[in-house]
């Protein structure tokens, strides 16, 4: 009997002052393992008469019930509070960066859109939108492009299902569609009716068929309009030196105006910019050479028409030029067609800092 509340005594006061799990299952092992107290007396009970068995068997019974509660207590309220202490003091911290930081970039594309934008923003124009699906007749009649015009042709269009009204679709081939929807627009209308000025800058997405190291089906183009009652061609000179300027960062980049034919303009101009070019190189700036770098007129009285105002009241100016062309050059990118590859280590070369808005003030590109 003494053996047992010994052992009883012994086992109860291990259980209790076992300050962590390992400590406890220890305290379990001397005392229920193979070797242990209790199993040391469990082994005695073959030994025994009958009735003695019985009598010591139950009571062994009972002391290792009892110790194995004592366990199952011990073992909760240990467990409870390491794991207070693991969330205590393994914490995560939320606001670490799941990736690390900095290493997407702006698409060459998207900022030199917003570097034009910074640029004409400046001079009063706001961005104007239109379907990349587009009718027949805003890509090409409105903009007086007869229907036997070789833009219309098959090589250069891709031409969708005509629409359930019989209208021909087709992906624009420019963003000049823009000039005329916002020239039909009924507010554009009462603004120029106002004595108002419209100056819209299009950016987006064209498309045409053709494929090599400086044309994709898809490319991108920004389209320009002005239009009120004195808008003169000098105007349509001034607003592209400054613009080219602004944009290559070059204040004395020289300019050449070019007589050139568009549909949609009379009289119409190609601008070149001046360049030179060393050991195959180019340079942008004053030099011996040129490059074209957009198109441009006034825009023709049969467009004006043709979206409901009066030519002989409303004059004014248009421009285009391809988006990626003036990347290529600003940035020395030589082939279009990396610019569509989505290659991340081409990105993160060409790409920009998504933190830095370029503006006139704080710099347009880098
Ligand atoms: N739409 C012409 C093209 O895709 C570019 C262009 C030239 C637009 C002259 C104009 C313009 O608005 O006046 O080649």
């Amino acid at each position: 009997m003494d053996d047992l509340s010994t052992i009883r005594s012994e086992a109860l006061s291990a259980v209790s002052t076992a300050t962590d799990l390992a400590a406890l299952e220890a305290a379990r092992v001397a005392v229920l393992g193979k070797k242990g107290s209790v199993t040391g007396l469990m082994k005695t009970l073959g030994g025994l008469a009958p009735d003695q068995r019985k009598e010591f068997g139950a009571k062994v019974n009972q002391l290792k019930g009892e110790i194995e509660q004592a366990l199952d207590a011990r073992r909760s309220t240990l467990g409870a509070s390491e794991l207070a202490s693991r969330l205590n003091s393994d914490r995560v911290d939320v606001s670490l960066p799941a990736r690390p930081e900095g290493q997407g970039t702006l698409h060459p594309i998207g900022q030199v859109m917003d570097e034009v934008a910074a640029i004409f923003g400046e001079m009063g124009f706001t961005w104007a939108d239109g379907p990349d699906i587009e009718d027949d007749w805003h890509n090409f009649t409105a903009l007086n492009i007869p229907p036997d015009h070789p833009a219309r042709q098959m090589q250069d269009t891709f031409y969708l299902p005509s629409r359930a009204d019989g209208t021909p679709m087709v992906l624009r081939t420019h963003t000049s569609p823009v000039q005329a929807r916002t020239m039909l627009n009924p507010d554009v209308h009462k603004m120029l009716a106002d004595g108002g000025s419209l100056r819209i800058i299009v950016p987006g997405r064209t498309y045409r068929i053709d494929n090599d190291a400086t044309h994709t089906p898809m490319f991108h183009q920004v389209e320009g309009l002005v239009l009120d009652r004195a808008t003169h061609m000098g105007h349509l000179k001034g607003c592209l030196v400054d613009f080219c300027r602004a944009f290559f960062e070059i204040d004395d980049l020289p300019l050449r105006f070019r007589p050139s034919y568009f549909p949609f303009t009379e009289p119409s101009a190609e601008v070149d910019i001046g360049c030179s070019w060393k050991d195959g190189e180019l340079r942008i700036g004053a030099g011996d050479s040129w490059l074209e770098i957009l198109g441009s007129g006034m825009v023709h009285p049969n467009v004006i028409r043709n979206c409901g105002l009066d030519p002989a009241v409303y004059q004014g100016f248009a421009f285009g030029m391809g988006i990626d062309r003036i990347a290529m050059l600003k940035y020395g990118i030589n082939d279009l067609r990396a610019f569509f590859d989505s290659d991340l280590r081409w990105l993160r070369h060409y790409g920009f800092s998504a933190l830095e808005w370029p503006s006139l003030t704080q710099g347009l590109g880098r």
